[in-house]
C-alpha cells in the first residue's frame, strides 16, 4: 500500500468525479493522501474532503503565491484548523521567486517566517514549497530551529540535501524523478537514506512517465516508486512500505 504525502484533490481538475476517484484509491493500493492546502479556500476544502473520507488527511497553509491575501484573520484560521484531529501539518508553505508577478519576496519571507513560527508553537510538521528559491529556503527552515519538516517536490542540489538531512528533515519525490531531464534529482535519491524519502504525487500535476502531461492522481505512485526502487536496488513493494512508514511517522498516524 502506498501514501500519497502531497496531493491536491481540492483542484478543479476534479470536478467531474472527485468523489468516485477517492472512494476508489484503497483499492487501487493508496492507503493514504494527505491534501496540504495554498490558501484559505483550499486549506478549508481539504479539511472538508479529510472529514468525507478516512483515508484523507488535511494540511492547512498559505502558499507564496498567495502569501499576498495573508492577514490576521489568516493565523486564527490556522489556529482553528490544527486543532482538527484530521490536520496533521502546516503547509505547504514557502518561497517561489519563479514567477515575475507573484508576491514580493520580502511579502513571501514574512509569511513563510511566520507559518514556520507557527508550526513550531503548535508541534505540528511543515510543508515546504521551495521553487526557485533554494538559498532563502534553507536560511530561514535553518533558523526556525525546533521544527520539523519536508521540502516537497524537492528539487534542489544534493549539497542541499545534505543540509536538510542534517536537520532531520525530510525529502518528498514526484513524477519529475521519472522525466529524461531529471540526473540531479537521481543524484539525490542516491544520497538520501531511505528512511527519509516519501512518496508524492503533487496531482493534478506532475504525473509521471509514461502519463507524462495527463492529469494524475495517486494511482500514478507506483511509476514513482519504481524510479527509487532502481537506485535502491530494492523492490517496489519495499518502496511502498518504508515510504509508507516514512510519512506515517512524518506526520505522526500510527
Ligand atoms: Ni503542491
Amino acid at each position: 500500500m502506498f501514501f500519497d504525502t502531497h496531493a491536491h484533490y481540492d483542484d478543479d481538475a476534479f470536478d467531474s468525479d472527485r468523489d468516485e476517484l477517492l472512494a476508489a484509491l484503497p483499492e487501487k493500493c493508496v492507503s493514504l493522501v494527505v491534501n496540504p492546502g495554498c490558501s484559505y479556500d483550499s486549506s478549508l476544502a481539504a479539511v472538508r474532503l479529510a472529514e468525507k473520507y478516512p483515508h484523507v488527511y488535511a494540511a492547512v497553509g498559505w502558499h507564496p503565491q498567495d502569501a499576498d491575501k495573508w492577514d490576521v484573520q489568516s493565523e486564527v484560521a490556522l489556529r482553528e484548523w490544527a486543532k482538527h484531529e484530521k490536520v496533521l501539518a502546516i503547509g505547504e508553505i514557502g518561497l517561489d521567486y519563479h514567477y515575475d508577478d507573484g508576491p514580493s519576496k520580502e511579502i513571501q519571507i514574512s509569511v513563510f517566517r511566520k507559518q514556520l513560527e507557527l508550526a513550531k508553537e503548535l508541534d505540528l510538521p511543515v510543508i515546504i514549497h521551495d521553487r526557485d528559491a533554494h538559498a532563502d529556503c534553507l536560511e530561514l527552515v535553518q533558523e526556525a530551529k525546533g521544527t520539523r519538516g519536508v521540502f516537497h517536490c524537492y528539487s534542489g542540489s544534493a549539497e542541499m540535501a545534505r543540509e536538510i538531512l542534517k536537520l532531520g528533515w525530510y525529502l518528498s519525490f514526484t513524477g519529475v524523478i521519472t522525466f529524461k531531464n531529471a540526473k540531479k534529482a537521481l543524484e539525490v535519491i542516491r544520497i538520501t537514506p531511505m528512511d527519509r524519502i516519501m512518496l508524492e504525487t503533487d496531482s493534478p500535476y506532475l504525473a509521471p512517465v509514461p502519463n507524462r502531461g495527463k492529469r494524475n492522481d495517486s494511482s500514478n505512485l507506483p511509476y514513482i516508486a519504481q524510479t527509487i526502487a532502481d537506485i535502491k536496488g530494492i523492490s517496489v513493494q519495499e518502496v511502498a512500505r518504508i515510504t509508507r512508514e516514512n510519512g506515517m511517522r512524518f506526520f505522526g498516524l500510527s
